[in-house]
C-alpha cells in the first residue's frame, strides 16, 4: 500500500512539472498589425525604445498593465489602452511619408525606414506643439 500510494504522489508530481512546462511554452502569437509578423525581439524592442525616447513617455503610455498576470507589469499583446491605436495609425503615416516621399533603399522593409522617424516631428513630447 505504500508503495502505491508513492506511484501516485509520484505520478501526479510528473504531471504537474509536464503541464507547468507546456503552459510556459505555449507560444503565444504577437498581435501585430503594423510591423513585420516576422520581426525578431531585439528589432521590436529597438523599435519600441524610440517610441519611449521619441515622445518622452514610458512603454505604459500605449500598453496596460497586465490583468491575467498582475505579476508580470505589462501585457504588451493587448490592445486595452487607446493610445495604442493612435501610435498605430502615426506609424502607418510615417511609413507612408518614408515610402513614397522620399528616395529609400528598397532592400529595406517599409516598416524600418527611418528618412523621418517619430522622433523628426515629435522631438521628445507625446502631443507636439503647433509652432
Ligand atoms: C507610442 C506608443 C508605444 C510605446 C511608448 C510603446 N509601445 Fe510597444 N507597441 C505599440 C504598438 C502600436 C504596438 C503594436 C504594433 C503593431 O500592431 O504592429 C506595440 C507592440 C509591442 C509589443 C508586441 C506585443 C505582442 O503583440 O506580442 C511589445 C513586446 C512591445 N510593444 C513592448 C514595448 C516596450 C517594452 C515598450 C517600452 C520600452 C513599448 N512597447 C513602448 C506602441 C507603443
Ligand atoms: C509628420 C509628423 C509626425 C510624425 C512623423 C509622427 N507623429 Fe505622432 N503626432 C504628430 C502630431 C502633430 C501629433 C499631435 C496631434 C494632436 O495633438 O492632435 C501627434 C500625436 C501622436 C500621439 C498622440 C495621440 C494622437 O493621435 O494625437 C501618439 C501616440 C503619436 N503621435 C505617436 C507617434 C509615433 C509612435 C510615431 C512614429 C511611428 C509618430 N507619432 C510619428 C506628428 C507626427
Amino acid at each position: 500500500m505504500p508503495n502505491k500510494n508513492k506511484i501516485i504522489v509520484t505520478l501526479s508530481f510528473l504531471a504537474f512539472v509536464t503541464l507547468g512546462v507546456a503552459a510556459v511554452k505555449a507560444p503565444q502569437e504577437r498581435n501585430l498589425k503594423v510591423l513585420p509578423k516576422d520581426i525578431s525581439d531585439e528589432k521590436l524592442d529597438s523599435i519600441m525604445q524610440t517610441y519611449n525616447k521619441a515622445l518622452g513617455v514610458k512603454c505604459e503610455f500605449c500598453h496596460v498593465k497586465s490583468k491575467v498576470y498582475p505579476g508580470t507589469d505589462i501585457d504588451f499583446r493587448s490592445d486595452a489602452e487607446p493610445m495604442k491605436e493612435n501610435a498605430r495609425d502615426m506609424m502607418r503615416m510615417t511609413i507612408e511619408i518614408n515610402t513614397n516621399h522620399f528616395y529609400f533603399n528598397k532592400s529595406i522593409k517599409p516598416e524600418y525606414l527611418n528618412t523621418i522617424t517619430c522622433k523628426t516631428c515629435h522631438r521628445g513630447e507625446a502631443f507636439p506643439p503647433e509652432d
